[in-house]
């Protein structure tokens, strides 16, 4: 699995992006949380997107940032609150290439811009390994049910670097 780094672009989120951005979000968790939820907790997990209004209003009333490769959407993430990394999805056949990273870097700054001083996530068991080397520390373990299914996740949090400012000394 030889990967190189890709350099995404990314721009913000648009009503017509729901549609493939619920295609993408249920191919990711069917493909790249294959080997951490069995077929019904993912089945269960993937059904947030079968209601495209709902997902495409929880799309619109954060902040969501899309990763394109070659002019395709690649991935997109999703900031709640200004505190809450609310959701991040690659597109599987681009996994491993760094469209999770740049748009992992694209919240972070964005939310430490607007004044956020921590980030928390909810992360799955298939994007645990992913925060832990962003710096996300694991503050606990918790167990939800989805559409009558039990799924285990990790609340982690990350302290952002205050935006730089001021005069050096
Ligand atoms: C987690 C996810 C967003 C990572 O996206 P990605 O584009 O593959 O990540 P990147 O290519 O930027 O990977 C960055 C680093 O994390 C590592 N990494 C990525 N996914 C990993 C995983 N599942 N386990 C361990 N390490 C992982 C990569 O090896 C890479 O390390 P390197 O820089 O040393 O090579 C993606 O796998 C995904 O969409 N997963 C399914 C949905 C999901 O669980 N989303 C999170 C909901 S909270």
């Amino acid at each position: 699995m030889a990967h190189s780094a890709t350099t995404p672009g990314l721009r913000p989120f648009l009503p017509a992006d729901a549609a493939p951005l619920a295609a993408l979000f249920r191919a990711s968790i069917e493909t790249l949380a294959a080997d951490d939820y069995d077929d019904d907790q993912r089945e269960a997990w993937a059904s947030a997107a079968d209601d495209e209004a709902a997902f495409a209003a929880r799309l619109a009333s954060g902040l969501t940032i899309i990763a394109l490769v070659n002019g395709a959407i690649a991935g997109f993430a999703s900031l709640k609150d200004n505190r809450l990394f609310d959701m991040l999805y690659v597109r599987p056949d681009l996994a491993g290439q760094g469209v999770g990273s740049a748009l992992a870097e694209a919240i972070e700054k964005l939310a430490g811009a607007r004044g956020a001083k921590k980030l928390t996530v909810d992360a799955s068991d298939a994007a645990r390994d992913f925060f832990a080397a962003r710096g996300y520390v694991a503050q606990q373990r918790n167990t939800v049910t989805i559409a009558g299914q039990w799924l285990g996740n990790t609340t982690m949090t990350k302290e952002l670097a205050a935006p730089a400012a001021g005069r050096p000394h």
